[in-house]
């Protein structure tokens, strides 16, 4: 008899003995069952709203055109934040693919312990350059990069002051910090003004704001709250996802567009959007502020590398933008164009001049069927929920252009197309388009996102998507 059979001999009725009773399995299965009710209402609480999440599989590349299971045809995408059209560019994709040859798949590790490549020191060092900062940091996600952030800079005698539609995982990195939390309402200088007075008395005074809003394209006013800042001596802090790339004349981001480069402390950005669109998130700024993060932040202490393909792809994406600031330079015609186009046809479009275009429809279920139906016709848009109902309004989200290609014939949605004795609702009897000028739109629209946004209850901020 082999050694293995032995013990498992001497085991099992060991765990027989140790087997729980009869009564204590049952109390098991009524707690899961019990736990699948609670969830399964839920879900059913999610359906009910219509604020349910779907997922569309694509089956390409990401790019300005995809394929889309369950859809024949080539699909026109409205819905990437693929802002420069580099997650498919051909020297980012072979970037990532001879990074992998040469680096492997992934580290094993976490950074500190065997887990820093000098690809990663190579893209920190380009990042930092990038945005005229002093040093960077990567972070598997910039959603880490929040998280990991606001906890180990401010202790329980400093104050946050951030505005109040911030992203997600800004609120979820200053709940995580000890600080006096102050809440700004959105945008608002003078509301600002007030809670930066409440927190004379504290040793640090951070002021957090998305450089630009996801939802909305809005970019924040930050001349006026470097001002502020200024005034009350307090630190900046910018979320630059929806802009680092694109916006200001270089691409550096909402700072440069409004000239504060050097009035702004600290910039989180994401690698999951312009800048080649595959994954990670960093933050830029003052090195003993980067110096304590690579000592103290928890989500960079305790989550793996980025892989050597994801860091390849990044790398090539910002050395084409140091290289020339002609890709950047690209969004600006073609938002403008889009939203005169859309403004033309009848759409109303809030924010001004970002490629988050939010088209208000005013109806939320309209939003979804629309997005359905427009699948049908060959361009993808999705639903997905945000605190908009605060604004007791409904919108949907066009992006502007990813970069120019060629004519795309696609079909148009007109009320000739819709099935007979179809229960839909369509714009025109929302009385919201000019039904005249869809199909030049939709020929204009040669590479644009939409996001058709469902609102849900609002909690206490629990932020915003993206
Ligand atoms: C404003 C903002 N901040 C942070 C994030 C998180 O970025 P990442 O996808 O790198 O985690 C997003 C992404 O949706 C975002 O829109």
């Amino acid at each position: 008899m082999s050694l293995g059979k032995v013990a498992r001999g001497l085991v099992l009725p060991a765990r027989v003995a140790l087997r729980p009773a009869a009564p204590v399995l049952h109390r098991s299965y009524a707690a899961v069952s019990e736990a699948r009710a609670v969830l399964e209402s839920e879900l059913e609480g999610i359906r009910v709203a219509g604020t349910w999440k779907a997922e569309r599989i694509i089956t390409s590349k990401q790019g300005p055109q995809i394929n889309v299971e369950g859809s024949r045809s080539t699909i026109l995408n409205f819905c990437a934040n693929n802002y420069l059209g580099l997650s498919s560019h051909p020297e980012v994709v072979q970037a990532g693919i001879d990074a992998l040859n040469t680096h492997g798949a992934g580290l094993s590790s976490v950074r500190f312990i065997c887990g820093t490549q000098d690809l990663h020191k190579n893209l920190e060092q380009k990042l930092a350059e990038f945005h005229e900062r002093e040093d960077c940091i990567l972070y598997a996600s910039c959603f880490d990069a929040n998280a990991g952030l606001f906890e180990v800079l401010l202790g329980p005698d400093d104050a946050v002051l951030s505005d109040e539609l911030n992203h997600a995982s800004i609120i979820d990195g200053i709940r995580l910090c000890r600080a006096k939390r102050l809440r700004y309402k959105h945008m608002d200088l003078r509301d600002l003004e007030t809670k930066l007075k409440e927190a004379q008395s504290s040793r640090l005074r951070l002021v957090v704001t998305d450089g630009v809003f996801s939802m909305d394209g809005d970019v924040a006013p930050l001349s006026g709250i470097c001002d502020l800042a200024d005034q009350y001596g307090a630190l900046v802090f910018i979320d630059e996802c929806h802009a680092t790339g694109f916006l200001g004349a270089r691409g550096r981001g909402t700072d440069e567009l409004l000239g504060v480069m050097d009035r702004v402390h600290i910039v989180n950005s994401t690698l999951g959007k312009a800048l080649g669109g595959a994954a990670g998130g960093y933050t830029v700024g003052p090195k003993p502020l980067i110096d304590l993060l690579r000592q103290r932040s928890r989500p960079y202490l305790f989550s793996n590398s980025l892989p050597p393909p994801v860091v390849g792809c990044a790398l090539r994406a910002v050395e084409l933008l140091l290289a020339s600031n002609e890709i950047s330079q690209s969004m600006t015609a073609k938002t403008m164009r889009f939203r005169n186009k859309m403004t033309e046809a009848g759409f109303t479009i809030s924010g001004s001049a970002h490629p988050i275009c939010p088209v208000m429809l005013g109806d939320a279920r309209l939003a979804s069927l629309m997005s359905d139906d427009m699948l049908k016709l060959g361009i993808y848009v999705i639903g997905f929920s945000s605190q908009l109902c605060q604004r007791a309004k409904q919108e949907s989200v066009f992006r502007s252009p990813l970069r120019t290609q060629t004519k795309t014939s696609t079909s148009v949605w007109t009320p000739s197309s819709r099935r007979a004795g179809s229960t839909e609702s369509s714009p025109e009897q929302h009385g919201k388009i000019k039904s005249s000028n869809r199909n030049e739109l939709l020929n204009e629209a040669f590479a644009l996102r939409l996001s058709c946004l469902l609102p849900r209850p609002m909690n206490d901020g629990d932020g915003r998507n993206g």
